[in-house]
């Protein structure tokens, strides 16, 4: 390893020059050390456990039009879909029986009357339903629904029932004020940056353990940029993360704009997820999906360089592979019992255990809100 990796990898604070450096490995021996200090530092604050969160995508439809994103509203490819709430009942059982704790409710992006009571009356199922499953308080939920109005925050909150382990996912996807407003497009309906700082401020204000992150390898996107990424959460005080490769999807409009070589793109994943745990110990990091697109065992990857939380896919089997974000993204041809078989190798490649019937909030949150463990 260089002498200087070495000596680098032994801090607890680290300047934007630093950042930079590991965000640039490309040596293997220099990359495996970082991701090994990550995990060991992982490990020494959090425990062997891993967090899973049962993930129902509950539906497609979307009224943006992401520049990135496969199921953007403009995109006629896409045979839309919205679960019923007793699909989606079927599926946190499934979560609950398997141990998960938590579930994680994601869709396309709706802010109508119809829609925000849909979800305030599925929450109140989804808690009824886990308290008479035998866990007293309910289950763990985490909402990725996009940006709403704080009233809305608030009425999903109250709904959801189970203060201590709320929890919402709302990506930056960039902290570039040029490249954000390149990938969110034209039109009435675009995305702005300081809205999303806004609703990032407004969950906080509402009780909710806040989650961000970006994709990283955008088109246009620098290491630089990925250390302002890592400022930016640590200014934002931010309780999780999620992070993932950028990947291109057929359905959208950056097509012509491609993306990393897959080899460079994995390593600068972990790069990021792991030099992201250097900086923010505490947080609870999610190992996405799309690193397994990009990358034949990629989630093993992920929790092998920092990341203690897995979301595995218990939507519908009829309707996953309608929820295509980028090309080819894994889990849409499982088998009903593939997440045992998952569960199983990700606990032989990692050496971590599944976490049984625990929320598993993150541990920054509850150190701020003096929360016991859970
Ligand atoms: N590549 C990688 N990640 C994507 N997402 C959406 N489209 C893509 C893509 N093409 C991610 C976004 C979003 C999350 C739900 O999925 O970061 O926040």
């Amino acid at each position: 390893m260089t002498p200087n990796i070495s000596l680098l990898l032994q801090k607890k604070e680290f300047s934007d020059e630093e950042l930079k450096v590991l965000l640039c490995l490309t040596n293997p021996e220099d990359c495996n050390a970082l991701y090994q200090e990550a995990f060991r530092r992982t490990t020494a604050v959090h425990g062997n456990a891993l967090f899973w969160r049962g993930l129902i995508e509950i539906s497609n439809v979307c009224v943006y039009d992401c520049r990135y994103c496969g199921i953007r509203k403009h995109n006629a490819n896409v045979s839309r879909y919205t679960l019923s709430q007793s699909e989606i009942l079927s599926a946190v059982r499934y979560s609950l029986n398997a141990g998960y704790g938590s579930v994680a409710l994601q869709s396309g992006e709706r802010d109508d009357p119809k829609f925000i009571a849909f979800i305030a009356d599925t929450l109140r199922a989804i808690h009824k339903e886990s308290v008479s499953m035998g866990i007293p308080s309910g289950c763990g939920i985490t909402l990725s629904f996009g940006e709403q109005s704080y009233d809305t925050y608030c009425l999903w909150a109250d709904a959801a029932g189970n203060k201590t382990a709320l929890r919402y996912l709302l990506r930056l996807e960039t902290t570039n004020p040029t490249i954000f407003r390149h990938i969110h497009g034209e039109g009435r309906r675009r995305k702005t940056l300081i809205e999303r700082y806004m609703a990032l401020s407004d969950l906080r204000l509402a009780g909710y353990q806040v989650g961000t992150g970006v994709m990283i390898g955008l088109p246009g996107q620098t290491t630089d940029d990925l250390v302002a990424d890592i400022r930016t959460f640590q200014k934002l005080d931010v309780d999780m993360l999620g992070m993932g490769p950028y990947l291109v999807s057929q359905g959208g409009t950056l097509v012509n704009e491609g993306m990393m070589e897959k080899n460079a793109l994995m390593t600068l994943s972990r790069n990021m997820l792991a030099t992201t745990r250097l900086v923010l110990p505490n947080v609870n990091i999610a190992a996405a999906t799309a690193l397994e697109t990009l990358c034949p065992n990629g989630r093993s990857l992920g929790v092998l360089c920092g990341c203690n939380v897995m979301m595995p896919n218990v939507t519908p089997q009829n309707v996953r592979a309608n929820y295509q974000l980028y090309d080819n993204k894994k889990g849409t041809e499982n088998e009903p019992d593939a997440n045992v078989q998952l569960e199983k190798q990700i606990e032989q490649q990692t050496g971590r255990t599944v976490a049984r019937n625990r929320f598993g909030s993150s541990l920054h949150f509850r150190l701020r809100n003096h929360f016991a463990e859970d």
